[in-house]
């Protein structure tokens, strides 16, 4: 496993395996690495001849300044895990290196940045797609794979794909969960004893409502999350969502989309959490 740091590297090293005909994934990650960024590298190290997984904490998608300094930072634990899933190359880059000056790019998503996560984190998505652009022409991958933990940011990335006509291929992912059911994130490590406890309602009342989710309407099913959620005394709900998985765009009834998600953004404590669940797909 080789481990690059500049950009000029990276290009011809990936140069020299399409040249030998070699298929090519990219996994973009913010490094802080377990097993839910470990399955996209395993699927990736499955389906192409070489793997290639980046580790930056990207300023740009960073609202909140002092998120970004708590980001939690592992590179020598995130490479040790990476040659154990067999990926070939680690591309874990300075700052100054993709963003040699600024990026004064504004990408425009409509309607799928006004929902959701959109208004919470303004400048995010724009964020995403700077980074996430400017590791694709970088490694021009055959395909990238992302999680579905993150449901709206893959939608985000399809469309930026589109837009920018890049010939890659987004590969999604599902959510990879703890035992006891909290969906897996670098943020979890900042949990207390009793945000930690408490923190598996989330997953819990989303499984529960899928289980009757087919007999209740929508909104009640809406309802039933919301207020949940709202009992958690160490709790504050942003949103809870259930979206056309294509759009994103709120669905009044079951009947009214073919790919029905929920998806949901609580504070525990000072921690914010996303997830979210497919009811219909
Ligand atoms: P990061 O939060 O490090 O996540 C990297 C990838 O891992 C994302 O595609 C995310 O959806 C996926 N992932 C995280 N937790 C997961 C889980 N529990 N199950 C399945 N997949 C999971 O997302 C980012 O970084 C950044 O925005 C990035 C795309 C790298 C751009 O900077």
């Amino acid at each position: 496993m080789e481990i690059i740091k500049g950009i000029a590297q990276l290009k011809s090293l990936v140069a020299q395996a399409r040249e030998a005909k070699k298929s090519i994934g990219l996994v973009p990650t913010m490094g802080a690495l377990h097993a839910g960024h470990i399955s996209l590298v395993n699927r990736c190290v499955a389906e192409n001849e070489v793997c290639v997984v980046s580790v930056f904490v990207n300023p740009t998608q960073f609202n909140d300044k002092s998120d970004l300094a708590a980001y939690p930072r592992t590179p020598e634990q995130d490479a040790a895990m990476l040659e154990k899933a067999g990926c070939d190359i680690v591309f874990m880059p300075e700052v100054e290196e993709m963003y040699p000056e600024p990026d004064t790019r504004q990408f425009a998503f409509g309607a799928l940045e006004q929902v959701m996560e959109g208004p919470y984190r303004p400048g995010h998505f724009n964020g995403v797609a700077q980074i996430v652009s400017k590791l694709f022409y970088a490694v021009e991958p055959d395909l990238a794979y992302f999680g579905e933990k993150d449901f709206q940011q893959v939608a985000i990335i399809r469309e930026m794909v589109k837009q920018l006509q890049l010939p890659v291929k987004i590969v999604s992912c599902p959510i990879v969960r703890e035992a006891d059911g909290l969906a897996m994130s670098s943020r979890n490590q900042r949990l207390n004893e009793e945000e930690r406890k408490k923190s598996v309602l989330i997953s819990k009342y989303l499984f529960e409502s899928r289980t009757f989710a087919g007999e209740k309407s929508l909104a009640e099913t809406k309802a039933f999350v919301e207020e949940n959620i709202g009992k958690v005394d160490i709790f504050r709900l942003d949103y809870f969502e259930i979206v056309d998985g294509y759009t994103l765009q709120p669905v009044k009834n079951w009947e009214d989309a073919d790919y029905v998600v929920g998806c949901i953004a609580v504070f525990c404590g000072p921690v914010r959490l996303i997830d979210n669940i497919i009811y219909k797909s």
